[in-house]
């Protein structure tokens, strides 16, 4: 395994997911509200097994790229990056989910925050970015107030649950 970054984001903490996680990923991301913004390999519903698959898989990338969002040390969400490759290897696309009962209280965008300055320097990045549907407000405000900047809008980009949806791209650059 990777070794154990643990990243402080002031109300809660980036750790690796590990064996015993996995109740807590299940009961958090088995929601059809959290489904609904997130990308297809997301599943939905999300079972006990698609938990443990993850956590065998999410430290495979060294150093690692997905972390756990924590309170206490229990999983509420989770945060991660796919780093691009070949002419865009200075880049890398960040997506982030919570547990509904974790929502307005600020974790998302301070998770982001933290994430980022270890990911630009961890990964040698010049940009992070992440493609938002249009109807996920919140989480273009999460971007905003972590000083990523709306880029443009990727016309009928995606289709999620059966409905064509614009994809608002944001990025962060340094
Ligand atoms: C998007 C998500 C990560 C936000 O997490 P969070 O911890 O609640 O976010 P924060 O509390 O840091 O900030 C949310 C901001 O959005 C605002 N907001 C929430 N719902 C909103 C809405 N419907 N319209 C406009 N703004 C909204 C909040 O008021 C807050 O802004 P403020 O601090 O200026 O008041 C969470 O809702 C989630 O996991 N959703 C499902 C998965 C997802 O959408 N992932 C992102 C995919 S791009």
């Amino acid at each position: 395994m990777s070794s154990e970054p643990r990243i402080d984001a002031g109300p809660c903490v980036l750790r690796p997911f590990r064996a015993g996680d996995e109740e807590a990923i299940a009961h958090h991301a088995n929601n059809p509200k959290v489904a609904a913004n997130l990308r297809d390999h997301f599943p939905h519903p999300y079972t006990l097994d698609d938990a443990e698959q993850w956590v065998r898989i999410a430290n495979e990338p060294d150093p690692s790229t997905n972390f756990a969002i924590t309170l206490d040390d229990a999983v509420v969400g989770g945060i991660g990056l796919v780093l691009r490759t070949n002419v865009e290897r200075i880049g890398a696309e960040v997506g982030y989910w919570l547990g509904e009962e974790a929502w307005g209280r600020g974790l998302a965008t301070a998770a982001l925050r933290a994430l980022c300055p270890y990911a630009f320097e961890t990964f040698a990045l010049r940009r992070i970015d992440a493609g938002v549907f249009e109807t996920n407000l919140a989480s273009m405000r999460v971007l905003e107030k972590a000083g990523f900047q709306r880029e443009g809008v990727l016309r009928k980009c995606a289709i999620k649950n059966g409905v064509v949806l614009d994809v608002v791209m944001y990025g962060h650059v340094r």
